[in-house]
């Protein structure tokens, strides 16, 4: 989604803030700009629709420098993708501002600012904020002041960069409900929505909380909180490593993710388990004696890591023996739940910044305060890490691709831990059991490694979907989400119609839409539910249609004409399954997309970390 970066330095910072744009790209944005403070005190502007390339093709023609600058990539919510409604934004030609998330009372402040006589050239929310600065600055002794005055004014969710030719050399940023940070360097001090951005020039970093506002210059750093009051942020050092962002011999990140997904795993895993026990505290050092005190999981999420959630309810319920609901968090925000006391609350959010998640999160505490909340990310110092009492942190790395990949199997081998922990906890699992789930999550890297060697076999497969428009994906009981999970996959990125149902249920009006052309895929482990699967698959089959069956290898499917059957592994258990099955839906979806020749890392209108609702 939207993306940050700015700063202010002793040398021409516009190259630095075009590289962090570039860096921002894989969050998904569909126009970008960049403006820089010149010499002589000047706002000198450039904005481009579509790609970051363009900006810079615009830049190179068009040279702009200066010391200080802010950039953005922009995802449209108000006003369609164009040059004009592209960040930054600027007001009387003295303040520009960049701005991630939405101002709900636009409308109303802008109507007020046109009666003062304020000219709007966009169609954006963020132009009302650039106009309410430059209206304070008359009644304020600082740039400061007038950003602080203008932010109470506004209601919604801001992430913020302002710049103002009449105070060249600073820069103030605040943040709302969308994620900010400070960079310092050592020839300037920056700001971005996101550490990737300023990985070329610092690892040190300050996260700001919730309704903070910072005053940079050169040389210095001053944070204020809510109530106008300095406070002091911890530097933290960042641990992501530059390289994490190259491609190596990969053509695409996902495909480089599908393929990291072992090592993920086992870094997940490192220092979770022992020979055969679940380390309790990975979820937190008071988790075992907060264990003990719930009855019942509630877990939100969205997308892939809504699928996530969905696998685990039938771990848990099944071998935990707690009982577990399951909700997206854009619907869960805005009922009004029961929530019991006892109840573990878990959100699922690999980026941590999903603002629906952390709206359902901080919702579900001011219901129930007894709750224990716990999230699982992949991201350390991401907003959900700060608002739960217990962080799971999946340690699958950055994730680039905006399909998620490797996020999804860490989280699941998270959800795993969670299940086995309070299985263990509950006394529902013995020690042979614990034993048997440990086992079965170390075997997960090479079980992987061996689906993975089944490429050539699913990229032959891929050829199949070149004239089709639609499809259907098939599973029973956990299988069910894996392949809601796959639909999503061949949805996101091939732009093909897919859908997914539990089997059983195709009777009930999907099996009205098979014929020849809706290609339909079954996952078929080798579980209890296995011989009624394979009825719904004669009953699919009779009706005419293309199949694509990955099977265990001792499931043994019935071959029959028009029908590929793609054995995988075998061997895999309640927990193993889900996570194994994964691979070749998500490898089926990447070569189904390499024909269509979609842009597979950035599809169009997705964004990686979605932080408004
Ligand atoms: C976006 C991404 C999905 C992701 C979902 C939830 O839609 O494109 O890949 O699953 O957000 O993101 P989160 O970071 O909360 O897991």
């Amino acid at each position: 989604m939207c993306g940050i970066v700015g700063g202010i330095a002793n040398a021409n910072i516009a190259p630095l803030l075009l590289e962090g744009l570039k860096r921002l790209e894989y969050r998904g944005y569909d126009s970008s700009g960049l403006i820089v403070l010149s010499k002589n005190n000047k706002l000198l502007r450039q904005r481009a629709i579509g790609k970051v390339c363009n900006l810079e093709n615009k830049l190179k023609t068009n040279k702009i420098e200066g010391k200080i600058g802010l950039a953005h990539t922009r995802w449209a919510t108000h006003g369609e993708p164009s040059d004009k409604n592209a960040h930054p934004h600027i007001s009387k030609n003295s303040i520009s501002v960049v701005h991630n998330g939405i101002i709900e009372n636009y409308v109303s402040l802008k109507k007020s600012q046109i009666q003062q006589g304020y000219q709007f050239s966009s169609e954006t929310d963020t132009e009302v904020i650039a106009h309410a600065i430059d209206f304070f600055t008359l009644s304020s002794n600082s740039l400061l002041e007038a950003v602080q005055k203008t932010l109470k004014t506004l209601k919604g969710s801001y992430g913020l960069g302002v710049i103002s030719s009449n105070h060249p050399n600073k820069l103030i940023a605040a943040r709302k409900g969308s994620p900010l940070l400070i960079g310092i360097g050592d020839n300037g001090n920056y700001i971005a929505s996101d550490q990737m951005a300023l990985l070329s020039v610092t690892k040190k970093f300050i996260f700001l909380e919730e309704e903070d506002i910072v005053e940079l210059d050169l040389k210095k750093i001053t944070i204020y909180n809510s109530e106008g009051t300095i406070v002091e942020r911890p530097i933290k050092i960042s641990n992501l490593m530059e390289g994490k962002f190259d491609l190596g011999t990969y053509d695409h990140f996902m495909q480089k993710e599908i393929f990291e997904q072992p090592q993920a795993i086992r870094d997940t895993l490192e220092s979770r388990i022992t020979k055969d026990r679940v380390v309790i505290s990975a979820f937190g050092y008071k988790a075992k004696e907060d264990f003990q005190k719930i009855n019942q999981v509630q877990i939100v999420a969205c997308g892939s890591s809504y699928h996530a959630a969905l696998v685990a309810k039938y771990w848990l319920e099944d071998i935990a023996k707690i009982s577990c609901n399951v909700e997206v968090a854009s619907e869960y925000r805005y009922r009004r739940p029961i929530i019991l006391d006892k109840t573990l609350f878990v959100a699922i959010s690999q980026s941590g910044e999903t603002a629906d998640i952390l709206e359902a999160l901080k919702i579900a505490k001011k219901i129930n305060k007894k709750i224990i909340t716990l999230c699982i990310s992949n991201s350390a110092e991401s907003s959900i890490t700060r608002i739960s009492d217990l962080v799971f942190l999946t340690n699958a790395g950055p994730e680039v691709g905006v399909a998620s990949t490797k996020a999804f199997t860490t989280q699941l081998v998270g959800l795993a831990l969670l299940t086995c922990a309070l299985g263990v906890i509950k006394k529902s699992i013995d020690k042979s059991q614990e034993k048997n789930i440990v086992n079965g999550l170390k075997r997960l890297p090479g079980l992987i490694d061996e689906t993975l060697l089944q490429e050539n076999q699913i990229q032959k497969l891929s050829t199949k979907f070149i004239d089709k428009n639609s499809a259907l994906f098939l599973g029973r009981g956990a299988m069910y989400a894996i392949a809601m999970e796959g639909a999503l996959k061949l949805k996101e990125i091939s732009y093909i119609h897919a859908e997914a149902f539990p089997a059983g249920e195709l009777k009930h009006g999907p099996i009205a839409l098979i014929d020849n052309n809706m290609p339909v895929i079954a996952v078929a482990p080798n579980d209890e539910l296995l011989s009624k699967l394979k009825s719904n698959l004669q009953e699919v089959k009779s009706r005419g249609s293309q199949m694509i069956v990955f099977e265990d290898k001792d499931s043994k499917v019935m071959p029959m004409k028009g029908m590929e059957i793609i054995p995988i592994t075998s061997n895999l258990g309640r927990i193993t399954a889900p996570i194994i099955f994964t691979i070749p839906l998500q490898l089926l979806s990447y070569h189904v997309a390499l024909i269509k020749g979609t842009d597979i890392d950035k599809p169009r209108n997705l964004a990686k970390s979605v932080t408004v609702e």
